[in-house]
């Protein structure tokens, strides 16, 4: 296995991609880059020096801003940009992380034109789509984390309620990575029983709330986002891309006339493997559901509009 993988963006989240990528062994080598001086080198270092710890043989090296180091990488994850201060909305980053995100994909492309790309950064749909707009690459190559984190909450505070195993839940979540985000009951399930069964529903709608403000929980908790969860939700992903697993997880994908939707990257279920997104699956949709995806997107589309008035593109 002489795979690279390239994570861009040095700061928690990162860093937090770092090693988990480097715990799951998932490539021979693993390059981080960010522009502050010696932060990249200096993340990758304590890392390597856990190797021997955990029992990895994953090399974690460090860059400052220089894209040779990343050359010929399989996955490329970007983190770049700023994080959320509360008060702010994922969207009030977008004038800061859209330049970012649009400059470190051209840069990562130029070194590595094979790569899959998966963004992190916040917007996260807006930014999902800059990266696709930069990166001129096929649409199932450029995606966004978004979907695996949120489930991933969800399943923490189901598993919370109902004192059972978050690993017995199993759950989707589609439309944009915001407060407007589309929980589907009807697909959460509870080993194959339906959540329906076992939680009453004000209780499931209080849930879900508390999983569409789940960023913004943390955000208020530690004074900036969260770090942990999502980068192992990252790492999920990359493991399903390299490993060809072919695992289906929401993720933020560029719509093409799928869900009646173009032009625009929003959450979707998708089988993940080692072309990226191999498809994205269509769910039947029931009108109230149809009516929160249509919600989602419009608020995805208004961000959208602020990414198009900075003439980036
Ligand atoms: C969150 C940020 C990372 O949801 O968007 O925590």
């Amino acid at each position: 296995m002489d795979k690279k993988i390239t994570v861009i963006g040095a700061g928690n989240v990162g860093a937090t991609v770092l090693q988990a990528l480097a715990l799951k062994d998932l490539a021979s080598e693993i390059v981080v880059v960010d522009v502050a001086d010696g932060v990249a080198q200096g993340k990758a270092l304590d890392i390597w020096q856990t190797s021997s710890v955990f029992g990895f043989n994953a090399r974690t090296v460090g860059s400052t801003d220089d894209y040779e180091m990343t050359a010929g990488s399989s996955v490329v994850v970007i983190t770049a940009g700023i994080p959320r201060k509360p008060g702010m909305s994922r969207d009030d980053l977008i004038k800061t992380n859209a330049s970012i995100v649009k400059e470190v994909t051209e840069k990562a492309i130029k070194y590595s034109p094979d790569a899959i790309i998966i963004v992190v950064s916040n917007p996260l749909d807006v930014m999902t789509y800059a990266a696709y707009l930069a990166a001129k690459k096929h649409p199932n190559k450029v995606f966004g984390m978004a979907g695996v984190l949120d489930v991933a909450r969800y399943k923490a505070f189901l598993a919370n309620e109902l004192n059972v195993s978050p690993l017995d839940i199993q759950a989707l979540l589609l439309g944009g990575h915001g407060d407007t985000m589309v929980p589907l009951k009807r697909y959460t399930t509870i080993s194959g029983i339906p959540v329906t069964d076992m939680i009453d529903d004000d209780v499931l709608d209080k849930i879900i709330t508390r999983t569409m403000k789940g960023g913004g929980e943390i955000v208020n908790l530690l004074g900036t986002s969260a770090w942990y969860a999502p980068g192992v939700s990252v790492a999920l992903m990359v493991e399903s891309i390299l490993k060809d697993q072919r695992r289906i997880f929401p993720v933020c994908a560029y719509l093409d006339g799928q869900y009646g939707m173009k032009d625009i990257c929003l959450g979707v279920p998708v089988i993940m493997g080692s072309n990226g997104i191999e498809e994205i699956i269509e769910l039947d949709l029931n009108a109230e559901e149809r009516e929160l995806l249509e919600t989602s997107s419009k608020a995805v589309k208004n961000v959208m509009n602020v990414l198009d008035d900075l003439k980036l593109f």
